[in-house]
């Protein structure tokens, strides 16, 4: 019997891994998220039986709860998603950031450490971020397994905490860790406050397009697809104690990105050409804004044979389509705390 761990499947990268998982083998998959302003039990639902796909509504925080959680399921494998993912709202509020990514990450692998005991053939898989390497010039060779931790926002700051605190978990208490960094995720179920989503759907209502600075920060953008797979791979063959970087290959600059998103709105819509990019607007950057990222998937590629399937080109004006037809799970989603945020984050510049 093999029995998973999701935290924070009700998210983006995590409801579609959960889709992943629930079409293979595995026989008991438990989602355990918190439902914060960025997790929809919509986005999952149709998987949920109560039976093999089983949801909890729950706080990585809460150490009693993990600690039930791990004595009544014998969980081989946990895929650690559960954080707050925002870098705006981390510089907005840095609080929960600290709370979820630095705590609750401690809290999930004491968990798993107590209950697992240096037991081999156990799997730990800490979903990380290339943000906290930091920030590359132009000509800076990508990021790659060896490269120093430089986080330059509260987010990064936070993530990168929590990967250090896993692999001294692995080093000192043997826990079987491993740590994925990928970039930036494209796909279906983003939460529309990312670039992305948030441009469609802005396109979509003819409303302004924030673009931050002069829109030149290089971004290395991975369909969530890929990185999903990239997960599996990792969970069935990966070293224990090791880390992978998920890196798609593919950067672009924010305004490339825009500009990509506004010609695939126009053509959907039957707009003439260049009616959505009128509604660019170049806002006041973020502060400590990392100009660029690159990962260099090298060591993914060689030792796990992944890369990258999905076609920037195609996989993008396909989102487009996507969130057209999608259209009341993204007004359910921007509720009255999302028009707040949005007031106090863009509303101010
Ligand atoms: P998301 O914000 O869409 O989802 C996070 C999920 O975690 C939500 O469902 C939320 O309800 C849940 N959650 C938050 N706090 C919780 C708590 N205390 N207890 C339980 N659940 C809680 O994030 P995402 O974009 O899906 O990112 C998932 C993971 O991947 C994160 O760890 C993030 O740092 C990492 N990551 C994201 C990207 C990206 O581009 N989105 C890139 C690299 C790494
Ligand atoms: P985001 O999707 O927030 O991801 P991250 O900060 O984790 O990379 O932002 C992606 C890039 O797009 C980042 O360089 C900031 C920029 N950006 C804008 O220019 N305008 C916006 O409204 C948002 C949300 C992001």
């Amino acid at each position: 019997m093999t029995a998973w761990l999701i935290t924070g499947g009700a998210g983006f990268i995590g409801a579609n891994f959960v889709r992943l998982a629930a079409d293979s083998a595995v026989d008991t998959i438990v989602v355990l998220d918190a439902l914060t302003y960025a997790g929809n039990f919509a986005n999952i639902s149709d998987l949920i039986d109560g039976r093999r796909v089983l949801f909890h509504k729950g706080d990585i925080c809460d150490a009693e709860l993990m600690a039930q959680t791990f004595a009544t399921y014998n969980f081989d494998c946990v895929v650690h998603f559960a954080a707050e993912s925002h870098v705006d709202r981390s510089i907005l509020g840095p609080q929960p950031f600290l709370r979820t990514n630095i705590e609750g990450t401690y809290v999930l692998i004491e968990a798993a450490r107590r209950a697992w005991q240096g037991e081999a053939g156990h799997r730990f898989i800490h979903v990380s971020t290339d943000e906290v390497f930091g920030d590359l010039a132009r000509d800076d060779p990508s990021f790659t397994e060896k490269t120093p931790y430089r986080p330059s926002s509260p987010y990064a700051a936070s993530k990168a905490s929590a990967d250090h605190l896993v692999r001294a978990w692995q080093r000192t208490h043997g826990l079987s860790a491993i740590i994925i960094n990928s970039g930036n995720n494209y796909g279906p179920w983003q939460f529309p406050e990312k670039l992305i989503p948030l441009i469609i759907l802005n396109a979509m209502e003819g409303r302004e397009l924030p673009v931050y600075g002069d829109g030149g920060q290089v971004r290395d953008w991975l369909h969530v697809f890929d990185h999903c797979r990239a997960i599996r791979l990792v969970i069935e063959k990966g070293e224990v104690g090791g880390t992978y970087l998920v890196g798609g290959e593919n950067p672009r600059t924010n305004l490339e990105v825009v500009q990509r998103i506004c010609r695939a709105v126009d053509a959907e819509l039957e707009r003439a050409p260049g009616t959505s990019e009128k509604l660019i607007r170049y806002v006041a950057d973020r502060p400590g804004h990392d100009r660029r990222y690159a990962l260099d998937p090298s060591h993914l590629r060689r030792s796990l044979g992944w890369c990258p399937m999905e076609k920037f080109e195609i996989a993008l004006p396909s989102l487009v389509r996507w969130y057209l037809e999608h259209k009341d799970w993204t007004d359910a989603v921007r509720n009255g705390a999302y028009r707040q945020y949005y007031e106090i984050q863009y509303g101010r510049r």
